[in-house]
C-alpha cells in the first residue's frame, strides 16, 4: 500500500495542524490536566462548533472547504490553502496594496457579522492570502451572535492586533477596513459600541 506523507505544520495550544496530501487536518489534542471524560466532551464540542462556523462562513466569505469532520478523532479535514499567512507578507507590500486588502477584509467581516458570525480571533495570522484573495481560518474562538457588543469586540481585537503587529501603518489599515465594513447593515451601531468598548479598555489600563 502506498504510504501517504504527512507533516506537522503547526502545534498550537489546543490543536495540531497536519498537512496530508492536499488536506489540512486540524486535530484537537488531549489535555492531560483535564478529567478524561470532560476533556473528551470539550474537544468534541469545539470540533463541532468550529466546523459549523466554517460551514456557515463558507456561504458568505472565502474559507477553506471542509472535507470531513471526525468527531471521534476530534479532527476537521479541510482544503490546504496554498497561500501565505497575511501576517508574514503584509508589511512587505506597498501601502496601496495593503489598503486594498484591508478594504476587502472589512467587506468580508461585514458579511460575517451580518450573518451573525463573530470570528473571535481576527488577526492577520488567521488570514491566508491566496491569489489576491483573503481566506479566513481558525474559527476556534468564534460563535454565533446578533449582539452589537460582540461585533464591536471583534473589531476591537482586530484593531489591537494591527496595532501590535503592523504598527507602522495600522491606522491607515484600520481606516480602510472600516470603509469596507461600512457595508454592514449595523455599521453605525457597531462603531458607536466600539467607542464604548475602547473607553472601557482605557479605564481598565488606568487603574
Ligand atoms: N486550511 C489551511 N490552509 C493552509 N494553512 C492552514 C490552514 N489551516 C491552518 N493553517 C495553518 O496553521 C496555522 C494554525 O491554524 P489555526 O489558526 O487554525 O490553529 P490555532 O491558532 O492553533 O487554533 P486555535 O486558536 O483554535 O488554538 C495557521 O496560522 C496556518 O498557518
Ligand atoms: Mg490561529
Amino acid at each position: 500500500m502506498k504510504e501517504t506523507k504527512q507533516k506537522i505544520l503547526y502545534q498550537g495550544a489546543e490543536a495540531l495542524i497536519i498537512l496530508k496530501n492536499k488536506t489540512i487536518i486540524k486535530k484537537r489534542v488531549k489535555k492531560s490536566y483535564r478529567i478524561k471524560e470532560i476533556d473528551e466532551k470539550i474537544r468534541k464540542s469545539r470540533t463541532k462548533s468550529e466546523s459549523k462556523l466554517f460551514q456557515k462562513a463558507s456561504l458568505v466569505v472565502q474559507v477553506p472547504k471542509i472535507k470531513k469532520v471526525d468527531f471521534e478523532k476530534k479532527e476537521i479535514h479541510m482544503d490546504f490553502i496554498k497561500g501565505k499567512k497575511l501576517s508574514e507578507v503584509l508589511d512587505s507590500f506597498k501601502l496601496e496594496k495593503q489598503k486594498k486588502i484591508f478594504r476587502k477584509i472589512g467587506e468580508s467581516v461585514a458579511k460575517l457579522h451580518d450573518h451573525n458570525i463573530v470570528h473571535g480571533d481576527l488577526t492577520t495570522s488567521n488570514m491566508i492570502l491566496f491569489n489576491e484573495n483573503v481566506f479566513f481560518i481558525d474559527f476556534g474562538l468564534g460563535f454565533i451572535s446578533s449582539r452589537i457588543e460582540d461585533k464591536a469586540v471583534d473589531l476591537h481585537l482586530l484593531k489591537e492586533a494591527l496595532e501590535a503587529k503592523h504598527f507602522r501603518q495600522w491606522k491607515a489599515l484600520f481606516e480602510e477596513f472600516l470603509k469596507g465594513y461600512s457595508k454592514s447593515v449595523n455599521y453605525e451601531k457597531v462603531i458607536e459600541q466600539l467607542k464604548k468598548v475602547e473607553k472601557r479598555g482605557r479605564y481598565k489600563q488606568q487603574y
